[in-house]
């Protein structure tokens, strides 16, 4: 980790140094007059699914996992308390982006510590996950690099793990997510563990549709609190010049019961129905993970660095 990360973070509770801090990185990365236009863009080609990723491999195994129990433990306690009022406080704390300012590498090496408790399959640390699917992607879909960028930051908000971002703990920031404000539906995964949300014995919240209408669109559902909400409102809150499908991809790739389950289709818009085969591509590559082959970071590192350049996103607020 270097000196910015630090620096981001040394401050602590001084909050006019902080601004001072986090002012001065903002100017630093500030687009210098009108340059040469970069653009970062889904690229037409003929759309395919693959069976399986670059690395042969297609997983989700939950049963032959030695990490079943600890994975039931976290979805009870998920379950139990990620409610829509929850969910809605933890977007407004954290959608104020008032956390740090750091690069987007410098968040990559942050996750080297730790491992997702909630994948069955995957005992590599986050940054090697996060290699591994950008370099898989990159071989299969060579000119889409706005998704091999994507897939390199799509689990960035898993940083909610770390002390400088609360700490929170793994039931609301790793595991699959869904829709609240309506009825937990039966493709989620541990569903009878509901019955311990308050949530479910709302009337306003317990009806398929509960406080929305038909086709409303996905943007305008509210989902449970975790790594892909918070990366939603990050980049959203540094107007990311990535494109919608990338957006998608980073709030939804834990929604396994809309990609998997083919549940909630009934709260998407044609948008959303559009963008929903680039999920399906996306998660080809997120499971990829029992995957053996290493990736070396310093190989990679300048390609992925270029990306990052062409979305003018070197530093972002968290
Ligand atoms: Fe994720
Ligand atoms: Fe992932």
């Amino acid at each position: 980790m270097d000196d910015v990360f630090i620096d981001a973070f040394f401050y602590g509770n001084d909050d006019e140094a902080n601004k001072r801090f986090r002012q001065r990185l903002l100017e630093e990365q500030a687009p210098q007059e009108e340059e040469e236009e970069r653009e970062i863009a889904i690229v037409e080609v003929d759309f395919f699914v693959p069976e399986n990723n670059a690395f042969g491999n297609s997983f989700r195994n939950y049963q032959d996992s030695l990490r079943r129990i600890a994975v039931e433990e976290l979805y009870r306690t998920n379950h139990a308390f990620q409610t829509y009022e929850f969910a809605m406080a933890k977007k407004e704390e954290y959608g104020r982006l008032e956390k740090g300012v750091m690069s987007i590498w410098e968040c990559c090496e942050l996750l080297n510590e730790y491992v997702d408790e909630s994948d069955p399959d995957l005992d590599e640390p986050q940054i090697e996950h996060l290699l591994q699917t950008a370099e898989a992607i990159r071989r299969d879909y060579p000119d889409q690099d706005w998704l091999h960028l994507t897939a390199l930051i799509h689990d960035l908000g898993k940083v909610l793990l770390h002390p400088a971002f609360g700490g929170e703990p793994k039931w609301c920031v790793v595991g699959d997510t869904f829709p609240l404000g309506c009825a937990f539906s039966e493709a989620i995964v541990h569903h009878k563990l509901f019955v311990a949300n308050p949530d479910g014995r709302n009337p306003e919240y317990n009806t398929k549709l509960g406080i929305y209408i038909e086709n409303c669109g996905l943007e305008n559902v509210a989902m449970s609190w975790g790594h892909d909400e918070y990366l939603y409102l990050v980049a959203k809150g540094n107007n990311t010049t990535l494109p919608p499908a990338a957006l998608f991809i980073i709030r939804f790739h834990s929604f396994y019961a809309l990609h998997q389950g083919g549940a909630y289709t009934y709260l998407m818009n044609n948008e959303d129905k559009e963008m929903l085969k680039w999920l399906h591509v996306f998660k080809k590559y997120d499971l990829h993970s029992k995957s053996k082959e290493r990736i070396n970071e310093d190989e990679v590192k300048p390609y992925n660095l270029s990306l990052i350049e062409k979305v003018r996103s070197t530093f972002i607020e968290l």
